[in-house]
């Protein structure tokens, strides 16, 4: 075969120099013949695009021609020419076929329109399917946004550990790591595991948020931010909740609420504006194929000012709905968290838009944040504390940013940890942020799925990310 170099599929589709000889590889997504012509449709993932190829029967060794089915691995020379077809500007008329790689009858995606739960059970091919596709690589775009968007405001990108011993959000839904035989475990008189002998010489685990660390780093260098994977061992097996997600979180000094939830507000117009822009032929494809609202609710979200709603405010709202007649099927007293189907009530039924809830009751949230100066009134009454937690509500979604300033007193933060009964061993070292120099400060984590979620319009958070780890599964 002719040695020709490589054009990718996005770069020979733009071409118009028809008559020249190209050369590209891609795997089959379907070959059909009439009257001794065949038409392939070739993929390479560089686009959702097939470019066609079209070849003679008469031209290729029968034992070619057998090989070329869906799935199987291609490389064609021939003429780029003008597409007498519709939909398509450009094709090539096949002078030379390699079949770089035969694909078995076995192939998982011989079939159209497979579910999403068998698109799971096979999850190494499903890349290769128009949707998984168009989601990654707006995934890959989405990360670039953010990297753009923090390193264009002048944050440093930190890179905090993964393996940790403590726990950030108090939930206690780690992930052990050790290697300890579990077979043979030490235990003292108490009961307790001993784990002076373990690797780190101590219990250690999987993190939960780059936070605490992202702090340290925050009152030294301004403004920095992590992006990486979190893990947590919670047993919800919710479309909205991995095992294993990746995180963005940004951490400023000297950042005031107001301050936090323009930055919040910024960041998130700014990847979706970026999708916009830069995955328009994905974005066209899933708001055909997946989701016929998508491309009407990015914009949207572009183009409107979020809501600001304190918790107190927001119970009001929900408590009205209910006296009208709206049905919940969690109670929603203040005081207590916010389920799913309330935080989409106020998004997508009453506000229409997204929405930051601000100054949470202090007992639902993390031990960090720092606790409201004066105490909320609703019905008149007086009621408990509050804290500077902004989490930003989306339609579809539900959470999709969690965030606060963060409590800089050292004596309000100790006793926050000793009333929690959080362990202050292994806190000493975010203690000394607030010992030496404490100031003003705050961030949030913003859950890369759920965003990829809200940008892809896809309605499951294990078909966003490539290897989904949920409750049960951690194949691939
Ligand atoms: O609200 P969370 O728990 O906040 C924190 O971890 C803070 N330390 C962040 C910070 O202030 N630096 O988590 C932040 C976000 C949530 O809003 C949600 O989008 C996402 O992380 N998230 C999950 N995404 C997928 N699967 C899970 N199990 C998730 N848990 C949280
Ligand atoms: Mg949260």
């Amino acid at each position: 075969m002719e040695n020709i170099r490589r054009t990718k599929i996005v770069d020979v589709l733009k071409r118009t120099d028809y008559g020249q000889m190209v050369n590209v590889k891609g795997w089959v997504r379907s070959k059909r013949g009439s009257k001794g012509i065949f038409f392939i449709a070739l993929n390479d993932g560089s686009t959702i695009k097939n470019v066609q190829i079209v070849g003679d029967d008469a031209k290729f060794a029968e034992d070619t021609i057998k090989l070329i089915t869906t799935g199987a691995c291609l490389s064609v020379n021939g003429t780029l020419v003008e597409s007498p077809a519709a939909g398509q500007a450009s094709e090539i008329q096949a002078v030379e076929i390699e079949v770089l790689g035969a694909c078995d009858n076995s192939y998982p995606l011989q079939k159209k329109g497979a579910s999403w739960e068998y698109l799971r059970t096979v999850a190494h091919m499903r890349p290769r399917t128009n949707t998984f596709g168009a989601v990654f690589r707006i995934r890959h775009n989405m990360a670039m946004a953010i990297h753009s968007y923090f390193h264009q405001k002048g944050f440093f990108y930190f890179h905090t550990p993964l393996i940790t011993a403590s726990d950030c959000e108090g939930a206690g839904q780690m992930f052990q790591v050790t290697t300890k035989n579990l077979y043979d475990l030490k235990k003292d008189e108490n009961g307790s595991i001993i784990y002076d002998d373990d690797f780190f010489g101590k219990q250690s685990s999987l993190t939960v948020s780059g936070q605490l660390e992202g702090e340290l780093a925050a009152t030294a260098l301004g403004q920095i931010y992590t992006f990486g994977p979190t893990f947590r061992a919670e047993n919800s097996n919710t479309p909205r909740h991995l095992a294993e997600f990746w995180m963005v979180e940004p951490e400023v000094a000297f950042i005031d609420m107001n301050d936090l939830m323009d930055l919040e507000e910024d960041f998130i117009k700014y990847c979706v504006k970026w999708a916009l822009d830069n995955c328009k032929e994905d974005l066209e494809f899933l708001n055909k194929m997946v989701d016929k609202g998508l491309l009407e609710r990015l914009n949207s979200v572009i183009n409107t000012e979020f809501v600001r709603l304190p918790y107190t405010k927001g119970i009001e709202i929900l408590q009205e709905a209910i006296k009208n007649g709206k049905k919940f099927e969690f109670p929603c007293n203040w005081g207590d968290d916010l389920a799913s189907e309330h935080e989409r009530y106020l998004v997508e039924e009453y506000f229409k838009k997204p929405v930051i809830m601000t100054n949470y009751p202090k007992a639902i949230k993390a031990f960090y944040m720092k606790i409201d100066a004066e105490k909320p009134v609703f019905n008149g009454q007086e009621m408990e504390e509050t804290v500077q937690g902004t989490d930003v509500l989306f339609p579809q979604i539900g959470e999709i940013i969690g965030g606060s300033v963060r409590e800089e007193s050292y004596d309000k933060l100790i006793n926050e940890i000793e009333t929690r009964g959080i362990p202050m061993k292994d806190m000493w070292w975010y203690l000394d942020t607030r010992k030496y120099g404490t100031c003003p400060h705050g961030g949030f984590g913003l859950g890369f799925e759920r965003l990829i979620l809200f940008v892809t319009g896809m309605q499951n958070i294990r078909d966003v990310i490539p290897f989904p780890r949920t409750p049960g599964h951690a194949d691939f």
